[in-house]
């Protein structure tokens, strides 16, 4: 213990005003959490109620492993008399009033990220090229939805200058309620594309979904859309009717005000030259493909509308890593030498399989190295779901691939798409995929592996990782399902 306690990020009593709650006893909370296995000691622990799981089963868990207090709607068993607790009649609305009272006590400029992919992606580059230029806050791995976006405001440091927050969607209705809390200075809308479509009827009802993030701007805030979607009118219309908002658009459009001159894509990241706002800048993204180097200006964009450096935040991104399961490379041993991972694992949906397939295409195999696709499921697309999967064989041809595995009954029309001499092999799921492909890679391949979340393609990639060490018999048998 260091005599200087850092000023906590809660005290009880601020936690009782956030909340209306009643406070069992006085504490200094350092972080939030709603998750015993992950949390740190010092933390608040707010026992949320969600479908699968009751935290109020974990907040006696919470106090053992080191929680300053807890926030909860009813008292659980086996919690000591004593025990500091913050007692409210709905631990979910409790969790909204910290992120609103972390929102109004601080002077962050805040900035919300949405749109159909590359939410996750721009907002680490965002919280990368902010940091070197103040206090900077954002939310944890993809916390976007009703209860994780106001969790990320609620651990917003009360110093912090910059907060990025991601806002998702699956729903009409779901991001009105994060932009009224949030209250963006700067509202981002990376593409709209074909992503969950499923719960939609058409593309441009997802674009007025996405639009619900101006409905909470603050007077005089910043719209940053994408000048070559389709739908950017239609949003630039709609960010246009909240007071003062301007609009910044980016893009390769002439009128984009963020505009791409010219891009050269490599294998492991592009030369980008862009104007922002008439300035000429010339810059390198560390990470591959043309979709990174879109990302990349809409950053530019965020960072003039905060006022901050541009200049500085294009150097930043020379520096920028790709998202875990998002992009990033690895070489790794196998029988005879190695071969090169593309672990796009995290997610996939048909315009972020393009992109990655078109990085791919740029990438040289070693030699004797062949380029192999590893495809999962993409979920959640609805009535066009067979057809978006067929479709991927053009780009799959496209990008020089010489060897397509499936995992998933969905890629089973991709799989009758592609030429006999593409396909590697397909299993109904990715865990009973992972002999074939484990048995195929040979020295000099670069394998990318990509698949919605369900499709728990990341078993693909741990089997991948393992090549090396552990033989092939010790990985585990048993079948894995979706979810
Ligand atoms: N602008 C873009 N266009 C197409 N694909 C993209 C774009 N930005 C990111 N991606 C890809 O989409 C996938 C999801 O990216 P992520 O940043 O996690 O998006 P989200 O948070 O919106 O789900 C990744 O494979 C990523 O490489
Ligand atoms: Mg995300």
């Amino acid at each position: 213990m260091t005599a200087a306690a850092p000023q906590p990020l809660w005290s009880s009593e601020e936690v009782v005003a956030a909340t209306g709650g009643r406070a069992t006893s006085a504490f200094r909370a350092t972080g939030v959490s709603i998750d015993s296995r992950t949390m740190s000691p010092g933390d608040l622990f707010v026992a949320i109620v969600g479908p699968n799981s009751d935290g109020h089963d974990y907040v006696a868990d919470a106090l053992r492993k080191g929680a300053a207090g807890a926030v909860v709607q009813r008292r659980s068993a086996g919690l000591a008399a004593d025990a500091p607790l913050v007692e409210t009649v709905d631990t979910l609305e409790a969790l909204r009033g910290l992120g609103a009272a972390a929102r109004a006590r601080g002077r962050a400029r805040v900035v919300a990220v949405t749109g159909s992919v590359g939410k996750t992606g721009t907002k680490e580059a965002l919280r990368l090229v902010l940091s070197s230029q103040g206090a900077t806050t954002a939310s944890e791995g993809s916390l976007n939805n009703h209860w994780g976006l106001p969790l990320s405001l609620a651990r917003m440091p009360r110093d912090a200058r910059f907060g990025v927050f991601e806002m998702g969607m699956n729903h009409p209705g779901e991001i009105l309620p994060l932009s009224r809390l949030a209250r963006p200075h700067v509202a981002v809308i990376t593409t709209i594309a074909a992503v969950h479509s499923a719960h939609f009827d058409n593309e441009r009802q997802i674009a007025d979904a996405k639009a619900e993030i101006f409905a909470g701007m603050m007077a005089d805030g910043f719209a940053v859309l994408n000048r070559d979607n389709e739908f950017y009118e239609h949003l630039a219309a709609s960010a246009a009717a909240q007071a003062g908002c301007r609009v910044l658009g980016f893009g390769r459009h002439p009128q984009a005000d963020v505009r791409l001159l010219s891009a050269e894509l490599g294998g492991d990241g592009s030369l980008v030259r862009a104007a922002v706002l008439g300035e000429h800048l010339a810059y390198r993204v560390a990470v591959a493909g043309e979709h990174w180097v879109l990302n990349s200006l809409a950053v530019l964009a965020v960072v003039h509308a905060l006022g901050a450096d541009v200049k500085s935040a294009a150097r930043s991104l020379a520096q920028f890593q790709a998202p875990a399961g998002r992009g990033r490379r690895q070489s790794l041993p196998c029988s005879g030498g190695t071969f090169l991972l593309i672990d796009e694992s995290y997610n996939a949906s048909p315009v972020s399989v393009i992109a990655a397939l078109a990085v791919l295409g740029r990438v040289e195999p070693g030699r004797d190295g062949r380029r192999i696709a590893v495809l999962g499921d993409m979920l959640e697309l609805g009535s066009d779901s067979g057809m978006r999967h067929a479709a991927l064989a053009e780009p799959l041809i496209a990008a020089g691939v010489d060897l397509v595995f499936t995992a998933g009954s969905r890629m089973d029309r991709l799989w009758e798409a592609l030429p006999s001499s593409l396909r590697g092999g397909r299993a109904a799921d990715a865990g009973a995929l992972r002999a074939s492909i484990s048995a195929a890679v040979r020295p000099g391949d670069v394998v990318m592996v990509k698949g919605s979340h369900g499709s728990r393609m990341e078993l693909v990639v741990a089997a991948l990782k393992s090549l090396g060490g552990v033989a092939e018999a010790s990985l585990p048998l048993c079948a894995v399902s979706g979810g």
